[in-house]
Order: structure tokens, then sequence, then C-alpha cells
């Protein structure tokens, strides 16, 4: 399990996610098939339904998200919020675009919606801004452990390298979600919610790609304990802001 408590970008402001966000060439890695042998039948029946649905989920144009977070932005005076929003969808839409670069080289067709992601997508119109993020950092922290487990299940360099890049950019949105989240008053029911989502989401995560992460290395126990470990991280640095805030 990665541990972020100690990252210095916990101290960011937003002016400095919206710098983050804004970011440079190098942090975007192109893509490499020159190294790949090739999957097996077996593999691609195995990894391709969570692609897909993975890949739905990245391609969101998020709308709503820049919607609510452009009326919160207004509501705390910090424009810098709205636009590190609009840079953080584009890189969700960059990992979108990577899974579907390995998605064609191996001849796997884009996924419908599946009912995970309706059911994310649901929960997070329900409320503002609030709900928005506690359902995205929810899926955000989700994806930490299925790219780990992802990367795990074939040799194949080029799905080995858009994983790690998934990691690279993925822990940094859990620590600006947890971020945004501080700026709310916490009643008591709040921890409880976010641990429930988690719970709710991970079962049905596991029920859809169990064979994903336990080739991955991932058995149940493993699975729940890294998955809440992170969400345990994300409690603590929205906790923590609040205080200071
Ligand atoms: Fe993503
Ligand atoms: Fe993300």
């Amino acid at each position: 399990m990665i541990n972020f408590l100690n990252s210095e970008m916990n101290r960011f402001t937003y002016k400095e996610w919206n710098a983050y966000f804004t970011c440079d060439d190098s942090r975007r890695p192109v893509i490499d098939f020159s190294e790949e042998k090739g999957l097996s039948e077996k593999e691609i029946i195995r990894i391709a339904p969570s692609i897909q649905a993975f890949q739905t989920g990245e391609s969101s144009d998020g709308k709503h998200l820049l919607k609510v977070a452009g009326d919160f932005a207004d509501r705390i005076g910090q424009a810098d919020y709205r636009d590190a929003m609009q840079r953080f969808v584009k890189e969700e839409n960059r990992h979108a675009g990577y899974l579907r670069k390995f998605m064609d080289y191996y001849q796997i067709k884009v996924g419908k919606r599946s009912y995970l992601d309706h059911i994310f997508r649901r929960l997070r119109r329900l409320g503002g801004i609030r709900c928005e993020v506690m359902v995205l950092v929810t899926a955000e922290m989700i994806a930490l452990t299925y790219y780990d487990a992802l990367a795990n299940n074939t040799d194949s360099f080029a799905l080995k390298s858009i994983c790690r890049q998934m990691l690279r950019d993925e822990i940094p949105h859990v620590m600006f979600q947890s971020y945004t989240l501080s700026h709310f008053k916490r009643g008591k029911t709040d921890r409880i919610v976010r641990i429930l989502l988690m719970e709710t989401a991970l079962f049905f995560v596991w029920l859809s790609f169990h064979q994903v992460y336990q080739a991955g290395g991932y058995g149940i126990v493993r699975y729940m304990k890294e998955n809440l470990g992170y969400l345990r991280q994300s409690l603590i640095l929205t906790e923590s802001n609040s205080k200071n805030s």
C-alpha cells in the first residue's frame, strides 16, 4: 500500500493544485507498444471487461462536476479551484485515452456504460460538490488497487506503463479531493457515509472484477485492507486540514 500522508502536496493551496494540473509534457508518457509480445486469449478475456469499465469511467466530460465546482469556487472566492478542476477532468480524459490506445491495439471494443458506472454517476449527481467529490474520491482510491493489480496481470510493457502512470496521477487526485472535502463542516455522519460508500463500492467491484485482482496478487483480505487503508489516509487528510483551516 502506498502511504501518501507525508507528501508535501497535502499542504497545497488551490493555486498550487492549479499549477500542478497545468502539467508539463514530461508527466505525460507516450505509450510504447514496440515491446509488446502479445497477450493470450485467456489474458484478454480476464482483463478486458474491467479495462472497458474503467475506460468509460475515466472518459466522463465532467459537465455536472465542473458546474458544481464552479459554483463552489465562486462561493469560496477561489477561481483557482475552477481552473484546477477543468485541468483535472482533462487529466482523467487522458487516462481514458491511454486505455483506449491499449484497447485499440488489442482490438478490445469500447465498453457500454456498466451498471457500476451508472451507480457512481447517479450518486455523484445527488448533491452538490461535496457529494460529487465524496463519490469521486471513493472511485479514485479503488483505482489505486485496481491499476496495481492490473499491472501484475500480464507481461505487457504498455499496460504496465499505463498502470504506473495511473498510480502516479491518482494519488495526487486523492489528496486533491481530500483537501476539498476539508472545506465542509463535518457532521458525525460524514465518516460513516464515506465508510459505507467505500464498503458498498468495494463489494460491487470485487463481484465484477475479482479475477483481475486475484491474478494481480490481491486476495479479498489484501483488497479490503488496502482500500480501507486508503480511505483511512483520506479521512486523516480531510480531518487534519479541517482543524487547520
Ligand atoms: Fe483517472
Ligand atoms: Fe483520478
